[in-house]
């Protein structure tokens, strides 16, 4: 497995792949996880070692943390990143040693109006905005036939498949379920962040989301019943969001009639915990 830290470096990596060779990337900000992992088998299921690599991104990128979030209280482990990536079969591990090295200047930016206006957009301004520019760069770096992103990031996913088409970026964007621990909890580099109180207050985060599917299951469409009495299921969370938007939109409906997402965005112990379901009538 090569370890690359600087953009002239994979540049020349990219550059010198003969064009035979395909390539599958899973941007990361590290602290992996299954849910990590089940992109980078995903990646090599579709470019075999024979046909191209397997390259990972482990970066922490400053631009999408607001003042005051948890950039620097974000998990990092370098050296089991680097072991579970090479059992996992990666080829390339891209992870810039200078992180103002992805940012020459900071007055360029990539910015998808209208889906990022939303949910984790709303609650956390510029976050997407810095999402956008730090995959575009990759993109252009890695120039990937594939990429693989996780649904439980799932506006994330909607914002980057929107950019991808309307940049013409190439190659295509592919995607993987939601991983969880065995107790439910999506799993999230952050979950490590959580006090063992917190832990377990967190666990109201898959039991209510699994609430809202049993009440969908049981043939509630309007949205407010599917989400009442969120606040005390919660508890003692801080409810950022718990939002039902249209799957394509993002934007609120009143009742479940097309594919729907129900959207969870909950503080446990100061952490913020994001999880999600889709509903299709
Ligand atoms: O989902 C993430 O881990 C990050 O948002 C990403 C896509 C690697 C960009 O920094």
């Amino acid at each position: 497995m090569q370890i690359i830290r600087d953009v002239p470096e994979l540049r020349a990596w990219r550059d010198t792949l003969p064009a035979a060779q395909r390539v599958a990337f899973v941007p990361t900000m590290g602290f992996l996880h299954e849910g990590h992992l089940s992109l980078l088998h995903e990646g090599r299921r579709r470019v075999p070692r024979a046909q191209g690599s397997l390259v990972l991104s482990i970066f922490v990128n400053p631009t999408q943390f607001g003042p005051g979030e948890d950039l620097d209280a974000y998990p990092r482990d370098e050296a089991r990143d680097l072991a579970l990536a090479e059992s996992a079969g990666v080829d390339v591990v891209f992870t810039p040693s200078d992180p103002g090295a992805m940012y020459p200047s900071r007055q360029t930016w990539v910015d998808v109006e209208g889906l990022s206006a939303t949910l984790c957009g709303a609650a956390r301004p510029g976050h997407f905005r810095g999402v956008c520019t730090v995959v575009t760069k990759l993109w252009m770096l890695v120039r990937p036939d594939v990429a693989v992103f996780g649904e439980k990031d799932y506006q994330q996913l909607a914002i980057l498949r929107r950019m991808h088409a309307d940049l013409f970026l190439g190659g295509e964007i592919a995607s993987m379920p939601i991983m969880r621990e065995p107790d439910g909890l999506a799993m999230s580099s952050r979950n490590a962040n959580l006090d063992p109180q917190a832990r377990t207050s967190a666990l109201n985060l898959p039991r209510f989301r699994g609430e809202v599917e049993r009440r969908f299951a049981r043939g509630t469409r309007a949205a407010g019943e599917l989400v009442a009495g969120a606040p005390e299921a919660l508890a003692p969370g801080r409810i950022d969001y718990v939002q039902v938007v249209d799957a394509a939109s993002l934007q609120p409906v009143d009742e479940v009639a097309r594919p729907t997402l129900v959207a969870f965005a909950v503080h446990f112990g100061g952490v913020r915990l994001i999880d999600n379901v889709v509903l299709t009538p």
